[in-house]
């Protein structure tokens, strides 16, 4: 039985929520205490089992590439100093096992496109994919990503991550109707891109996190321009609805959007509380302000 070992991580979108921090360098390096938002999103993926990371990226995205690669310099530097403890944070970014593939994608014309310049590499074969912008912290539970796995393994078909928001956020997610409205595992009647709330179908809204067969590729590559006049993975989802089944699967953990500010601070808080090194006092700091 074919395991999904393939991960897709859209990384060139321009970030113009967080500018100037964005200018020239990517928002998915953009740290939550210490660790950048990319990285979180790959020890996810790898915790999963996925052994090939394909990232789509674009202009000012090279730092991306340096993160995973060997730091030569760095690391001869830390070794030289004895700074056993650093350089094991430094050689950790990616496991050895695992195979980084870099793809670039000439025109940011939308998460569709994003996806489909994935094909040559994923094939026929089902795959994630994962978006660092959210980022999922899923609270001793076992991670997101490899929730979904196992739903994909017990069910075999496409699996879309998705948590319930309030009605007036609707226009900011692609929203589901599944046919029954409770319970963990759901099949999707539709789905619709950010939907007006007095439109959308439902209060079920994807996460960025999918495992998607095949069969996406073929929809991906008739899409023509949606929402914002993008061409939308959520689009060729509800084209690939009418040939096979997909699945909505309400995940354990908690969400945040870390392409807001206002998430990212969230994030920030919520991971600096739980950080081993400064949470205690960072508690106490934040006790003091309040
Ligand atoms: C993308 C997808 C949307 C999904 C969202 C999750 O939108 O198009 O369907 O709900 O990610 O974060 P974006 O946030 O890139 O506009």
């Amino acid at each position: 039985m074919k395991k999904v070992t393939k991960a897709v991580f859209p990384v060139a979108g321009l970030g113009s929520r967080f500018l100037p921090a964005t200018k020239a360098s990517p928002k998915e390096m953009m740290p939550i205490v210490d660790k950048p938002l990319i990285q979180y999103a790959v020890e996810e993926a790898v915790a999963a089992g996925m052994t090939d990371l394909v990232f789509i990226t674009g202009r000012s995205k090279r730092a991306i590439e340096d993160h995973f690669d060997k730091a030569y310099e760095l690391e001869t530097e830390l070794e030289m100093r004895g700074k056993a403890d650093l350089l094991k944070i430094v050689r950790d970014t990616v496991p050895s096992h695992v195979n980084c593939i870099y793809i670039r994608q000439p025109e940011a014309l939308g998460l569709g496109h994003a996806v489909l310049c994935a094909e040559s590499v994923v094939g026929d074969e089902p795959f994630a994919v994962l978006l660092a912008d959210d980022l999922l912290d899923s609270l001793g539970e076992s991670p997101v990503m490899r929730q979904m796995s196992e739903v994909y393994n017990y069910h075999r078909c496409s699996v879309l991550g998705v948590m319930n928001v309030p009605r007036e956020q609707t226009r900011q997610y692609g929203i589901v109707s599944t046919e029954r409205d409770n319970g963990e595992v759901q099949r999707v009647s539709g789905i619709v891109e950010k939907p007006k709330p007095e439109e959308a179908p439902s209060t079920q809204a994807v996460i960025g996190r999918y495992i998607l067969t095949g069969r996406i590729f073929e929809h991906l590559r008739e899409l023509t321009p949606g929402a914002g006049g993008e061409l939308q993975l959520t689009d060729a989802i509800a084209s690939l609805l009418r040939e096979e089944a997909v699945l909505a699967y309400q995940f354990r953990g908690v969400r945040y959007d870390c392409g807001s500010k206002l998430g990212y601070l969230r994030a920030t808080v919520e991971l600096g509380l739980k950080h081993p090194e400064v949470g205690a006092e960072f508690a106490a700091f934040l006790a003091s302000r309040v």
